[in-house]
């Protein structure tokens, strides 16, 4: 089997932690490759629910588990979520030695920054992800190799004196980080290629959505990382031929959590009414989501840029308990008419959606398969951006999955 690579179409939490638990028994190995611990990444199996920042969703599956160069790391939340985790997962983890550390004090400049952006504050998860990389742009930022050879802090510490952290609480950080990376620090590139040689394959998991990359995103209301699939080679450090088919996630509604342009933005009874039967409070920060109907305008962008050709669809339970069902199909802006999402995306606050009603999604249930709603959505979704749906989501539980 090929590498298979799950990644958002929307403004993340689409739903990637479920079917990549899902799918993680046919794969040797989990890899993140974009992000951090700004990712929340939830799995409910029965009773339990386990939210995931930074350990690969595969956790669960007994796979082994890839944090690729791509990836900000945070020692310190890596070594919480392991401490809540049976210690052969840590035995089963690989980081790349070329990843960028997030420290404490990168954490105080992402709440500065939002602060002085007043208004216009991104609403970031306050992660320090961003800063990690910024400095890693400038060249300061220390390595998790750098932990294990001791080097390479000079630069980094003389920086944040200067903005006024003393060097004891560097140097303090830095030991404490050592002992949490200590002997699972290598080459995931290698180790992903071995996997292939020896006849096995790798799922890769993206982190946040495809409308938040850093480049191809809604900027500047975007994460500091890149989203899309054209990432995973560079942030995992293998060539572009070994990257695989990618399985986008679409959520069958729209969410966003942080600021930013939402043009299917709803307000009232039924955004709170979807927030609440669908949960959508932020994994990482707890924040209610923003809420509104699917956009396909910003989906045929996402599908495009992602090269997508197979779709898992989620959250569909959720649509039997809202009354009203919506899609918006194209912009309207200064009169006229666009799909182009691209070219509005310096207006994207002043566009009006232009909305459909194809049909009911209101008391289907999918108790017994997939109910005749399931399939209208599905044949619309296929024909609307042309990509065919070949898994449904129906509920947080692994066994609420229909393949098709
Ligand atoms: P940052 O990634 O913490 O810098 O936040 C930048 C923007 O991305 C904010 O709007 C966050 O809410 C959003 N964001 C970051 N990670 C996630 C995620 O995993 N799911 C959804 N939104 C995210
Ligand atoms: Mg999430």
């Amino acid at each position: 089997m090929a590498n298979l690579s799950v990644v958002g179409l929307q403004w993340g939490d689409e739903g990637k932690g479920k079917l990549v638990d899902y799918l993680a028994g046919q794969f040797e190995a989990v890899a993140r490759f974009n992000g951090g611990s700004n990712a929340g990444h939830t799995v409910v199996i029965g009773e339990k629910k386990q939210t995931f920042h930074l350990v690969p969703s595969g956790a669960l599956k007994d796979r082994e588990l890839l944090i690729g160069a791509g990836v900000a790391l945070d020692p310190a939340v890596l070594r919480e979520e392991l401490a809540l985790l049976p210690d052969k997962v840590r035995r089963k983890l690989l980081i790349d030695g070329r990843c960028s550390l997030v420290s404490p004090f990168d954490k105080q400049l992402d709440a500065v920054l939002e602060e002085l952006r007043g208004v216009s504050a991104i609403g970031t998860t306050r992660r320090g992800v961003g800063p990690a990389y910024a400095m890693r742009a400038l060249r300061l930022a220390p390595r998790s190799a750098d932990l294990l050879d001791g080097t390479r802090f000079a630069a980094p510490t003389e920086f944040y004196s200067r903005l006024g952290v003393d060097a004891t609480h560097f140097s303090s950080w830095i030991e404490e980080s050592r002992r949490v990376v200590a002997g699972i620090v290598g080459d995931v590139g290698a180790r992903v290629i071995e996997i292939g040689e020896s006849g096995g394959s790798v799922l890769f998991e993206a982190s946040q959505g495809t409308l938040l990359d850093l480049l191809h995103g809604s900027y500047p209301y975007v994460t500091s990382s890149h989203t899309v699939v054209s990432y995973i080679p560079a942030g995992l450090g293998i060539p572009p031929s070994e990257s695989g088919e990618p399985l986008g996630v679409l959520k069958c509604y729209t969410t966003r959590v942080g600021g930013g342009p939402f043009p299917t933005e709803l307000d009232g009874p039924t955004s709170d009414q979807i927030r609440s039967v669908g949960n959508e409070y932020g994994a990482t920060t707890g924040r209610p989501r923003r809420v509104g109907w699917l956009d396909l305008v910003a989906l045929r962008y996402a599908v495009r840029l992602n090269g997508i050709k197979n779709i898992a669809l989620s959250k569909l339970d959720v649509l039997s308990e809202i009354r009203d069902f919506s899609v918006c199909v194209s912009y309207r802006h200064l009169g006229s008419e666009t799909s182009d999402f691209q070219g509005s995306i310096g207006h994207l606050n002043e566009v009006e959606p232009v909305y459909e009603s194809p049909f009911k999604m209101y008391g289907a249930s999918y108790d017994n398969g997939l109910p005749v709603q399931g399939k209208k959505l599905i044949d619309y979704l296929e024909d609307s951006l042309g990509v065919r749906v070949s898994l449904v989501s129906h509920g947080e539980d692994r066994l609420r999955t229909i393949e098709l």
